[in-house]
């Protein structure tokens, strides 16, 4: 796919599937302005980093105002910020656990696609891919508040769609399985029979890699996906029919 002169905006660029997603982007010859609260080891010269805070609305209108005044558009729009459950039951969670990763992974996700997409509507064109979770369809203890705001973005993804579609901005997600990113590895390296059990569960016998992810959200991203709008894809390895 060529990505050549197409802006795209990443949050969550630094690490995993977002930095994954940058890696191929830049490879296609798209400028990658990528979003996160920590520094990125990116240096290719189409890269430009922004420290912000998915759920701090001045970071975000700034980041959007800096990057209009570069290029004075913006093609497409990757919101990949998000954590993980706090790993308890809904019961002993506490208020402040559940508003850390609903406002991460679905205020952050409405926030940033609010301001890119009013410039997105001026130019009558452009892609927002959210990130979803196949904790929205296969279901696990202890995670609740994280599906929550997974189906928040499947819910989310589709309303979006409806609102943008007359101006020919198309609105869809990813839902990946259990990706190799630096949590999954760190809890594999302590739990290697985790790694065993989970792969064993998968039909094709492997967890995904972040390109396995980056490369179906280039896809949303081109001009192939213009008659896909609203819509969630389970990018998972095939795991969620496999009962
Ligand atoms: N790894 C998996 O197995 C998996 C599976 C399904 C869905 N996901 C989703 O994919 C997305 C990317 O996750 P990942 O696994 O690559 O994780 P990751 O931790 O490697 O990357 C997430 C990035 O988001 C950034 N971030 C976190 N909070 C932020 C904030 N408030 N503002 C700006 N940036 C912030 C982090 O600094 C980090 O660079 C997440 O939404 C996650 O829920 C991951």
């Amino acid at each position: 796919m060529n990505f050549e002169k197409k802006v795209i905006i990443i949050s969550g660029a630094s690490s995993g599937i977002g930095f994954g997603c940058a890696k191929e982007l830049l490879d296609a010859g798209a400028f990658v302005f990528g979003i996160d609260l920590n520094e990125s080891v990116c240096e290719h010269t189409n890269y430009k980093h922004i420290i912000a805070d998915v759920r701090d609305e001045k970071n975000i209108i700034n980041a959007i105002d800096l990057i209009d005044g570069v290029h004075k558009k913006i093609d497409g729009l990757v919101n990949c910020a998000g954590i993980n459950s706090c790993k308890k039951p809904f019961y002993d969670m506490e208020k402040d656990e559940w508003d850390k990763v609903l406002s991460i992974n679905l205020t952050g996700t409405f926030l940033l696609s609010k301001y890119a997409s009013k410039k997105m509507i001026g130019q009558k064109s452009g892609k927002i891919v959210n990130i979803s979770c196949i904790r929205t369809k296969i279901f696990k203890k202890n995670m609740a508040e994280y599906s929550a705001s997974k189906g928040g973005i499947v819910a989310l993804t589709s309303s979006m769609a409806m609102d943008l579609a007359p101006y020919n901005i198309q609105v869809n997600s990813v839902a990946p399985g259990l990706t190799y990113t630096s949590e999954i590895k760190r809890i594999f390296e302590k739990h290697p029979e985790l790694e065993t059990e989970y792969t064993n569960l998968m039909p094709q016998h492997r967890l995904a890699q972040p390109e396995d992810i980056a490369k179906p959200i280039l896809f949303l991203l081109s001009d192939n996906s213009d008659y896909i709008t609203g819509q969630t894809i389970f990018v998972d390895g095939g795991i969620s029919i496999a009962k």
